[in-house]
């Protein structure tokens, strides 16, 4: 029997998370299914527990319903609770368990893929909204030697600031941001919509590393801003193809290879 997967979430159309699943499939010889699911927007819960009596045994979840999957769990992991947020469900026997591999996703595409340690670095994370706070464990959990939380609206930073309470964590003003940070993470928004942060150019110094969580097939509006300012840039398609592995792993107990994945897809975007 074919175990059952599914992403959930509205818009879905777009999802390359079916391909990716599909080469960790076919590359690990699990005998699965990974399709798109629609939800309506008022419809989350109802969405997937017809899934559920359906037979289904995980799914991602992406926009808009990373919340709501977070409060529907019976059982939250550890990254799940930090990131407040969950984008990976294991249905499990009637339990509904939560957990959240994107932070993991970004630490392992930059460690292992971009070769960039996060160890005593100082981190610049821009953004403060749920992709912000999704990375935040993971990151600490390098040992940075500072993580500096800059956003438009400041007390949102402060807010995080306060909930993780580390002491390598600050918040700052946009436009109070002062000097070069090692690694710069663009976690905003902005560039959805093409628009660029107000960033002051000298975050940036030559050495600097840049990345940012969205991904394009061209370098997005952030990344430009930094290679301008002498900066080494990547996007956030590494960042998906590995918090899909880290679900796949969750749900198969099999690490896929997901350098292949990746390249497959660059080469398509
Ligand atoms: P996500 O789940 O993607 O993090 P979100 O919770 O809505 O989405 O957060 C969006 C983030 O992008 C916020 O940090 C937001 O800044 P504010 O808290 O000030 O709203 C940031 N953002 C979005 N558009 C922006 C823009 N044009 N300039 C600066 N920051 C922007």
């Amino acid at each position: 029997m074919t175990d059952r997967y599914v992403v959930i979430g509205n818009p879905i159309a777009h999802s390359k998370s079916p391909q990716i699943h599909a080469q960790f499939a076919s590359q690990t010889g699990q005998a699965m299914s990974y399709e798109r699911l629609l939800a309506p927007l008022d419809g989350f819960v109802g969405t997937v527990q017809r899934f559920i009596d359906s037979g289904g045994r995980g799914a991602n979840v992406t926009l808009p319903f990373k919340l709501e999957a977070f409060a529907l769990a019976n059982q939250l992991s550890p990254r799940a609770q930090a990131a407040g947020a969950v984008n990976t469900l294991i249905f499990d026997g009637g339990r509904i368990l939560g957990d959240n591999t994107d932070g993991l996703g970004l630490v392992r595409d930059m460690q292992a893929n971009a070769g960039i340690a996060i160890a005593n670095q100082r981190v610049l994370l821009l953004g403060a909204g749920g992709a912000s706070q999704g990375v935040i464990q993971p990151l600490l959990e390098q040992s940075p030697r500072s993580i500096t939380i800059s956003n438009r609206t400041l007390s949102k930073a402060q807010d995080l600031v306060k909930q993780f309470a580390h002491p390598a964590l600050q918040a700052c003003a946009l436009d109070a941001l002062g000097e070069a940070y090692d690694i710069v993470i663009n976690a905003t928004s902005a560039g959805l919509s093409g628009e660029l942060l107000p960033l002051p150019a000298k975050v940036f110094g030559v050495g600097s590393f840049a990345y940012d969580m969205i991904y394009a097939a061209q370098p997005t509006t952030f990344m430009q801003f930094a290679q301008r300012q002498g900066a080494s840039t990547r996007d956030g398609l590494g960042m998906l193809v590995e918090q899909a592995a880290a679900s796949f792993y969750l749900w198969r107990g099999v690490q896929p290879d997901t350098a292949p994945v990746y390249d497959s897809l660059r080469a398509q975007s």
